[in-house]
């Protein structure tokens, strides 16, 4: 882990591989593209990047299903490659992540391929592999060791009939659990880790964390119902803060890297417990996910309709519990979310509210990372047919949300709420697949690449690209903004989030309208607009009107003490 606390001054970009920038022409992004893009990303004002996968991979779940965790895949490049990057990367002062995915493997990996070949092969216990048991009729029925759902694909158990047994896979079939709960699977991450760490890798986002360990005996969830989501019996187990300290105690304690663990369904009080400064902590950060749930209801990413208070609960939530105590992982978009514009902003004022959004998250309490795309204000995209989707977690969504909704809306359900959404290539320029590559990407573009693209970002100095720069520097320049303490006004405003940061006497306002309508915003009484001064905002020409004034569609302002 990090030897000081740089990571909290820092922010990352956030690179999903196959969709980034394609640089042999096979439609499919690589880390030659990156190498051509380092400059581009240091331009950001960012200092560091995290990579999704980019391990050989079936693509069962686009590298979250590993095959290999000390290789390239070729369809990313090779090692030699992969060296250059972290070069390139390191030379413009960017630190590099990768992405950690020990809770299951693919497989295809070899240790599954060993484990299934006999019970009493050696890497047999390296997965959870248990008998049926017998149900139904007379006891006819081969039924699975507990009640289980999976997060992907039904249930959370696929039989194996060479062995007579069933293996655990929380999510996708393709994706089999490892058992972390031995002790030989934790030395083999340890090695991956050191492996990387050796190279000059500056840390690691871990995947799912939280999911680690499972409760013994892997007990039925809700036992009366034959199918339930084991959740409590695998989710922030109390193992799971032993092996991470172990984790730390043989590798981490020796490197001076960054760790931040992904953690769903997980409150800021549970967080407390892994990134509490101190002997005990295990992770630099975790990455929430209640902020993301305003509008859908995870797992499944089920829509619901966008409540702003929601949204406001969850970030002051963590905002406050971890004040001084631990440190934000900060994000509105990543891989697994449609963009953030298209849901909590608006695509007609797509440029004021993705600005909005921007100054939103990024100047609150923690290190914020930015989404490929992101920066420009990408949008979602709506293919016209299901057919034309890819994603395994997107088939879930559709099986799940058609048992109550007729063929018709389900389309428009999964427009909205696929992860996928993310996954378009990046729009490099208007020409011929917005640039992203020479051949045929693999998948679509969106069409509005035209319009917005990163060529035409840069032209436009007051572009959401140039606005994050901006915003950005102003992040880097001003310790109120890194270390300031953090507290909400008008919590329960359907409209506005108003929150201010204070850092011994400097003290910033930031005000977020969350609509489309013209609405009169009256600073907090305490505080005296017309003496404050306007450092930020999303309009070019703003009045203050008394202590406050006329809020249009999504606009944004940050006022400051001094
Ligand atoms: C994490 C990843 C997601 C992946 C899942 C299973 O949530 O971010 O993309 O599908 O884990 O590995
Ligand atoms: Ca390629």
């Amino acid at each position: 882990m990090a030897f000081t606390p740089w990571y909290k001054e820092m922010a990352v970009y956030h690179i999903w591989p196959r969709s980034f920038c394609d640089g042999n022409g096979d439609g499919i992004g690589d880390l030659w593209g990156v190498l051509s893009k380092l400059d581009y990303i240091k331009s950001l004002n960012v200092d560091a990047i995290w990579f999704s996968p980019l391990y050989p991979s079936p693509n069962a779940d686009y590298g979250y299903d590993i095959s290999d965790y000390t290789d390239i895949n070729p369809e990313y490049g090779n090692m030699e490659v992969f060296r250059q990057v972290l070069d390139g990367a390191h030379e413009r002062g960017l630190r590099v992540f990768m992405d950690l995915v020990i809770n299951h493997s693919s497989d295809e990996h070899p240790w599954f391929k060993e484990s299934r070949k006999s019970r009493d092969n050696p890497y047999h216990n390296y997965y959870y592999w248990r008998p049926g048991r017998r149900g139904g009729i007379k006891g006819r029925k081969l039924l699975p060791p507990n009640n289980w759902t999976s997060l992907f694909e039904g249930g959370a158990w696929e039989y194996d009939s060479n062995l007579d047994e069933f293996y655990l896979h929380l999510f996708a079939k393709k994706q089999p659990d490892l058992n972390l709960d031995n002790p030989a699977v934790r030395e083999e991450v340890k090695n991956i880790l050191r492996f990387w760490l050796d190279m000059g890798v500056d840390g690691f986002r871990e995947d799912v964390i939280t999911f680690i360990s499972k409760a013994p005996g892997l007990p039925d969830a809700y036992p009366k119902l034959p199918a339930a989501n084991g959740l409590k019996y695998y989710s922030n187990l109390p193992a799971v803060h032993d092996y991470l300290k172990e984790f730390k105690r043989d590798v981490f304690s020796r490197y001076d890297c960054f760790v931040v663990g992904e953690s769903p369904m997980t409150s800021a009080d549970t967080a407390l417990r892994y990134v509490s400064e101190g002997p005990d902590q295990v992770l630099d950060e975790m990455i929430a996910f209640s902020h993301m749930e305003a509008d859908c209801l995870f797992t499944e990413m089920l829509p619901r309709p966008f409540d702003l208070v929601r949204m406001k609960r969850a970030f002051t939530d963590w905002q406050l519990k971890l004040e001084g105590r631990g440190w934000n992982a900060l994000y509105i978009e990543n891989h697994d979310h449609p963009r953030i514009i298209s849901r909590y902003g608006s695509e007609k004022y797509r440029v004021e509210s993705g600005k909005m959004l921007a100054a939103m998250y990024i100047l609150q309490r923690g290190t914020p990372f930015i989404y490929q795309g992101q920066e420009i204000g990408m949008t979602n995209i709506a293919l016209p047919e299901l057919g034309m989707y890819k994603d395994v977690a997107t088939f879930n969504l559709a099986r799940i949300a058609s048992r109550f909704l007729p063929q018709g809306k389900l389309l428009k359900l999964i427009q909205k709420a696929t992860r996928e959404n993310a996954r378009t290539p990046v729009q490099w320029n208007d020409g011929p697949n917005a640039g992203f590559s020479t051949g045929r990407p693999w998948f679509s573009v969106n069409s509005n690449y035209r319009e917005i693209n990163v060529a035409a970002a840069e032209a436009d100095p007051d572009s959401i690209l140039n606005f994050y720069r901006r915003l950005l520097a102003f992040r880097r320049d001003n310790p109120v903004v890194l270390y300031g303490s953090y507290r909400e006004h008008f919590p329960k405003d359907k409209n506005f989030y108003v929150y201010e940061r204070n850092y011994r006497g400097r003290r910033l306002l930031v005000i977020c309208s969350f609509t489309s309508e013209q609405l009169r915003f009256n600073a907090p009484d305490e505080i005296d607009l017309t003496k404050w001064e306007m450092v930020l905002s999303n309009y070019s020409i703003c009045f203050t009107i008394g202590n406050g004034f006329t809020c249009r569609p999504y606009e944004m302002r940050v006022y400051s003490n001094e």
